[in-house]
């Protein structure tokens, strides 16, 4: 495909940051300070004083706005990492800009938004990533790749865990947030993990089990999905909002030659055995846990545009992952099993 937004200098491609809230403001940092091939040159935000904040001590441009980020020429490409209701416009609007896009999970809030971004994207001939950091975590990465070369035999039964440390703000939490912001990780993951099959059936329970005082205004905390796929394996996911011990990421894919385990709540390798028993830190957040899986997708994202080529995660991906996730919304309220909806 012919690309455009890719840029001609040897510099690193200069990136225009939208949305400076809390994962905005740590990819924010690793762009200015440790992404390979990447500088950081604009930030935009409309809440008043957010760019600014953000951009001054890390050598960057507040613009002031999104049209003004988009018109800059040093701006070579975008991160979205606006609210979720905004993305599906924020990538439209930097597609028709000639900027390579990379947009925080998900992609949109409905698969038409999705939609929209790979068309504005394929018809501007720029790159289209999305972040499902998982992938460039070298625990998750080097387990792939086992699947990958068959030292598992055929995968059978696979598993993915995301309990996040705590709900800060419940009345902030965007609707179905448990399948489409949270779970969606999972989803992604799960497909990754069995390379070449398509899930025909979904089935999800859900409660509010942290906030119960929620569950009427539709904020569900707790849910665990079943994932039938087309060779026959069979998946679960599950997730929590509040893990009283901090953020938990785990998976497993478990095949006909064996197994494979992947991630721990450990922080650190360091057990400290005392007269009340042996005691480990455990990871906090996912900046924690996810700092060098950040840096290195951002890395492919920059290396994507300037080399003019597909990133290795993209708007299909964001598809397939969202397709589970609207699939398990239905499920939830029908009560029975849903196939997801086909991906391009
Ligand atoms: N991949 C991951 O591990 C990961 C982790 C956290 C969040 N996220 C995703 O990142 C996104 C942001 O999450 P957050 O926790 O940082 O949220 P946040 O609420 O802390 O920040 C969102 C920011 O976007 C700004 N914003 C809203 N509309 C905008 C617009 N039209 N243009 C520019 N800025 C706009 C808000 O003012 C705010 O500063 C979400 O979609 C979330 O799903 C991904």
């Amino acid at each position: 495909m012919a690309h455009v937004g890719t840029g001609t200098s040897g510099r690193g491609v200069g990136v225009g940051l939208i949305g400076a809230g809390r994962i905005g403001a740590s990819h924010a940092g690793l762009l200015a300070t440790r992404v390979p091939g990447a500088r950081l040159v604009a930030v935009a935000d409309p809440r008043p004083g957010a760019a600014e904040a953000l951009a001054a001590p890390l050598g960057a441009r507040a613009a002031a706005g999104v049209d003004d980020l988009l018109a800059d020429p040093d701006v070579e490409a975008v991160v979205i990492t606006a609210s979720t209701e905004a993305h599906a416009d924020l990538v439209v609007a930097a597609a028709a800009a000639g900027k390579g896009v990379f947009c925080e999970k998900p992609a949109g809030m409905d698969l038409a938004d999705v939609e929209r971004g790979i068309a504005a994207t394929d018809a501007a001939g720029v790159v289209f990533q999305v972040g499902f950091n998982r992938r460039f975590d070298r625990s998750f990465a080097a387990a792939r790749a086992q699947v990958e070369a068959g030292a598992i035999g055929v995968p059978q039964l696979l598993r993915s865990v995301t309990r996040d440390p705590g709900l800060a703000d419940p009345t902030r939490v965007p609707p179905w947030a448990v399948f489409r912001l949270t779970l969606i990780h999972d989803f992604d993951t799960l497909l990754w993990m069995n390379p070449g099959a398509r899930p025909v059936s979904v089935y999800a329970v859900a409660d509010a089990l942290v906030a119960p005082g929620f569950r009427d205004a539709g904020l569900l905390d707790t849910a665990v999905v079943t994932i039938r796929f087309d060779n026959g394996a069979i998946a679960t996911a599950e997730a929590s909002f509040s893990a009283a011990y901090g953020y938990d990421v785990r998976g497993e894919v478990f095949g006909s030659a064996g197994m494979l385990t992947i991630g721990t709540t450990a922080s650190t390798s360091v057990v400290r055995h005392d007269a009340t028993g042996s005691h480990a830190a455990t990871v906090r957040s996912d900046v924690e846990l996810f700092g060098d899986a950040y840096t290195a997708e951002l890395a492919e994202f920059a290396a994507a545009v300037r080399g003019g080529r597909a990133p290795a995660v993209g708007g299909r991906d964001a598809h397939r992952a969202l397709a589970v996730a609207m699939a398990c919304i239905e499920s939830v309220r029908t009560g029975g099993p849903v196939a997801p909806a086909e991906s391009p």
